[in-house]
């Protein structure tokens, strides 16, 4: 899969380590920074990863902040991004396949890198359910989206 990866100031040092990780696994990744302690906004770099994803050239996002919390409140704002905040396996397993996440967030404050190394091989792996009744609450996820998107 095509993977874009993005982190702010208080979640590079998790990335740099994801993303050797996630190559291992045999995955393609592009890195939308950022590469240094110099504070930056969280939103930029949601943004950037999540127009990737809506827009097909990559598969699926990751992003990272100290706490996972602001970049999963500015992905889930653009319209097709679902993106859960993960510190743990088994929710890591049953938001792939529950809601079908594409995007997925992780807080570098609250997690070691070996725990978040095994939520992003598990969220990788795990496939969609295609079970009928999780489809229909993603369905009402999209219709409430729908409901408050301006169509120019
Ligand atoms: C940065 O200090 C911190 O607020 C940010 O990384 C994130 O945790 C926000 O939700």
């Amino acid at each position: 899969m095509k993977i874009a990866i993005g982190a702010d100031h208080a979640g590079y040092r998790l990335k740099d380590v994801i993303i050797p990780f996630i190559e291992s696994l045999g995955h393609q990744v592009t890195d939308y920074g950022c590469s240094c302690a110099d504070s930056v906004d969280y939103p930029d770099y949601a943004l950037q990863v999540c127009q990737q994803v809506v827009s097909g050239d990559a598969d699926k996002g990751i992003l990272i902040c100290g706490t996972g919390i602001g970049m999963s409140i500015a992905a889930n704002k653009v319209p097709g991004i679902r993106c859960a905040l993960v510190h743990d396996l088994f929710s890591a397993k049953a938001t792939r396949e529950h809601n079908d996440t594409n995007v997925l967030a992780l807080g570098e404050r609250v997690i070691g890198p070996g725990v978040a190394e095994e939520i992003v091989k598990i969220w990788l792996e795990t496939e969609f359910s295609q079970g009928v009744r999780h489809q229909n609450r993603i369905n009402k996820v999209q219709s409430i989206e729908d409901r408050f998107t301006v169509h120019p």
